[in-house]
């Protein structure tokens, strides 16, 4: 590492009933009229209801409330919600949900804050500009993600179907707050695939080519509240404790791969996703122990550290070095059939041979596939996929 680029400028607020500080945060950016923006789900279970009543009990009026985000990011859902922000004199965002409605609101504060019509004229790395500021408050209702604090966001463009994705500094959020309230009722299955995705995040964050001091700490102690806090989180969804824990272990693992990078398993997990619609998180769980076999000989010095922190200190003192790696991967397959056996979890692919083909050849051409610490190419792909069917 001789040289790296670090940055996390959203602001955390963090705890018990937090979302009674949003009105508090717009106030600092003297924004009186946010758009509020959510999906479906979240509306029908309470939960935009109750991000509403912190807005009124602070005296903020509301400017529209949208909530019909669909399960992807979309382009059309964008532009339409571009001109509802202007038509109704909006002066911020505050977007709650998971990852699909906070990309969602990503790509609306870029069109505003770079005034342009057409997302297309914005695709690429590093291309916007500081433009005009939207200040931008994000409330995650899943822990897995980390996109309230990554500069990355994946939006669908439906009519060409593709999956565009934006990476600046400048889709940054200004706020996450996050508020166990927000995650409570998320049910267990939900739970266990978006916190692999979180613990994935973390694992390759460490162990990618990109990896530097900054996004090691962070990855680190994702992975340590992790260990402590998934089971719990599951066996007791109301365990508040658990619930905030982990909803800080997400966002430290989005800190730290927004700064390093994600892998293979993101590689492989992308194409997944879009050729055999699996579950980001699921796909995710179920290919990370493979990868990390995979990734052993380049990775061995690594996992036998995170092993300190993903295991007891028992367990790693007990573990003569050269078997730390081995442990590792054990013990992150071991909670993987654990959370299978609690929550249904799928642990194994239900892909065909023709299915495995196409999604190698997808995966060779991912992002992420660059910067994972051994060279993969289109064979091992195919390779991981069967070992994992
Ligand atoms: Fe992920």
């Amino acid at each position: 590492m001789l040289f790296y680029e670090f940055q996390n400028s959203t602001k955390i607020v963090s705890g018990k009933n937090s979302i009674a500080n949003i009105p508090a945060e717009l106030g600092f950016f003297n924004s009186k009229r946010p758009l509020l923006i959510s999906d479906a789900v979240l509306n029908k279970i309470g939960t935009v209801e109750k991000i509403s009543k912190s807005l009124k009990d602070g005296n903020i009026e509301i400017g529209y409330t949208y909530t019909e985000v669909p399960q992807d990011s979309d382009l059309e859902v964008i532009n339409k919600l571009c001109k509802i922000y202007k038509e109704n004199n909006c002066d911020s965002i505050v977007a709650v949900g998971g990852g699909s409605v906070i990309d969602t609101a990503k790509g609306v504060r870029m069109l505003i804050s770079q005034n342009v019509q057409d997302i297309n004229d914005l695709m690429g790395n590093e291309i916007l500009k500081y433009g005009i500021h939207v200040p931008f408050i994000v409330i995650p209702t899943t822990a897995g993600t980390g996109s309230e604090v990554t500069l990355v966001a994946v939006i669908e463009d439906k009519i060409k179907n593709v999956k565009m994705e934006f990476i600046s500094y400048f889709l940054l959020p200004d706020v996450a707050i996050l508020d166990p309230k927000m995650t409570v009722s998320l049910p267990k299955k939900a739970t266990a695939s978006t916190g692999m995705d979180a613990l994935c995040h973390a694992i390759e964050a460490y162990s990618c080519i990109q990896k530097n001091p900054m996004s090691d700490s962070y990855a680190i102690s994702a992975i340590s509240l992790i260990r402590d806090n998934l089971l719990k989180a599951i066996e007791n969804g109301n365990d508040e404790e658990a619930r905030l824990n982990m909803a800080n272990a997400s966002l430290m693992a989005g800190v730290s791969f927004s700064n390093s990078m994600v892998g293979l398993v993101h590689a492989i997990g992308h194409s997944l996703g879009a050729i055999c619609h699996i579950p980001h998180g699921d796909a995710i769980s179920i290919l990370l122990p493979y990868v990390m076999e995979y990734n052993l000989d380049k990775c061995e010095e690594n996992y036998a550290k995170l092993l300190f922190f993903f295991g007891t200190e028992e367990e790693y003192m007990n573990t003569p070095k050269e078997k730390r790696a081995e442990k590792l991967i054990e013990k992150v397959r071991n909670m993987i059939n654990d959370l299978h056996e609690k929550t249904g979890l799928p642990n194994k692919l239900e892909i065909s041979d023709e299915e495995i083909e196409k999604v190698a050849k997808t995966a060779i051409n991912d992002g992420a596939i660059i910067v994972n610490p051994k060279k993969a190419d289109y064979e091992d792909i195919v390779e991981i996929l069967r070992k994992a069917r």
